[in-house]
């Protein structure tokens, strides 16, 4: 058996539970001073206070600083070809995100890039990013197709993401979102491409196991609430478990969805109404924020305190992808969630973690240090848990441990 101990903690928080937490309780996290974790063949087996005595453990001394789950970023577009930064001056020229949509750039042009890069190309390419988001704290992602828009296009993203699941140490989750545009040839046809979607690429994807969930760009100028829901409905047949980008820059009807196909999480939701509030309340959808995306935006900051208060379980997540948001850096998302959304570091933590797995199916594995969960947790270069939610723009991961090794 693999033993490690991880003692001399400083600080250990953690929010419990398998299940996402909502309300107050999603404030209520467990705080232990002078702690140990013990991690057996990667699993948390112990976890107490002082200095235990274990027979054969590999012993790693936290130095009195704080310890967390590792980060969970449940949303993320990981597999893309090119960058976008020529939008840039677009941008501060004045044009919008829909604005550069319209025009053919945006999702699109990623789309034509994302269709030239090889599967190795892509795959390099992620890589780096998985690399650079382990080393930022984060050991479970979930990782979205959606710049094929066609059948081969679409399927090699999501193979690309099954190889680097079975290659590399962090945890992927797969998502099929190849409702994420209308590409340019089917403009002038909508409907087929809405047909090849629930028709062929559904049940392609899931009869080859490579995704888990099925999300739709649910905004203007891309998926309307109706077409949403038939993509949904296919993909539910399919086995496919509902999310839904939602009131990014229009709020036309995405969060009132969830309800309806029992999504297990919404996306953004910046333009939140309180009707998809309620409904998402109502549903025990898990609201996925993505306030990086905002800043990147210049929009405003989603209602979170109006769904906590309403019940509903907050996630937070990064949102990498080239256009909307060019950063995979958590921490970030960690320093918005307090500033933006106005949330105590007890409440953004469960975001990054607990709830982030409900929100990719994965809080009975993990999202808090509790025995029986993965050995996922970061070994913080801070006191404490206020000070990696004070200090803005510096890496203060100190090691990050990832089913019971240390990296
Ligand atoms: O979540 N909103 C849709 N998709 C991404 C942006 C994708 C892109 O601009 O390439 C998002 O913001
Ligand atoms: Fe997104």
């Amino acid at each position: 058996m693999q033993r490690l101990l991880i003692q001399n903690i400083g600080m250990l928080a953690t929010p419990e539970g398998k299940s996402a937490r909502r309300g107050a309780d999603q404030g209520q996290i467990r705080v232990l001073q002078d702690a140990y974790v013990l991690i057996e063949d990667g699993i948390v087996a112990q976890i107490g206070t002082g200095t235990p005595s274990i027979a054969d453990a590999e012993i790693i001394d936290a130095g009195g600083k704080l310890v967390t789950p590792g980060l969970v970023d449940a949303h993320t577009h990981l597999i893309f070809g090119g960058w976008r930064q020529n939008e840039l001056g677009l941008k501060l020229h004045g044009a919008t995100y829909l604005d550069i949509l319209a025009m053919g750039g945006g999702i699109l042009s990623t789309v034509n890039a994302t269709r030239q890069a090889t599967e190795d190309e892509l795959y390099d390419k992620a890589k780096e990013a998985l690399d650079e988001m382990l080393a930022l704290g984060v050991t479970t992602v979930e990782a979205k197709s959606g710049y094929g828009l066609d059948m081969d296009n679409e399927l090699k993203q999501l193979r690309v993401i099954r190889r680097l699941g079975e290659d590399h140490p962090m945890d992927i989750v797969p998502t099929f979102l190849g409702a994420h545009a209308v590409p340019t040839e089917y403009k002038e046809d909508r409907e087929a491409y809405i047909r090849l979607l629930c028709e062929e690429a559904i049940p392609a994807v899931a009869k080859a196991g490579l995704a888990e969930f099925c999300d739709v760009f649910c905004e203007t100028g891309v998926f309307s609430a109706a077409e949403s829901q038939v993509i949904l409905e296919a993909g539910k047949e399919w086995g496919l478990v509902p999310k839904i980008h939602a009131d990014e820059i229009d709020p036309i009807g995405g969060s009132q969805l969830t309800e309806e196909v029992g999504a297990i999480s919404a996306e953004h939701l910046i333009v939140c109404p309180p009707e998809g509030i309620a409904a998402m309340a109502k549903a025990g959808t898990v609201a996925c924020l993505l306030p990086a995306t905002s800043f990147y935006l210049g929009s405003t900051f989603a209602p979170a305190r109006a769904m906590i208060q309403a019940g509903v379980p907050v996630a937070m997540a990064s949102d990498f992808n080239p256009g909307s948001c060019p950063s995979l850096n958590l921490q970030f998302v960690i320093n918005l969630g307090c500033l933006k959304y106005r949330m105590t570091p007890e409440e953004v933590l469960t975001a990054v973690t607990l709830n982030g797995a409900a929100a990719i199916g994965r809080a009975d594995k993990l999202g808090s240090l509790e025995v029986g969960k993965q050995g996922d947790l970061v070994i913080w270069d801070a006191p404490d848990l206020n000070y990696i939610c004070y200090r803005m723009g510096s890496n203060l991961v100190r090691t990050v441990i990832k089913n019971g090794k240390a990296l």
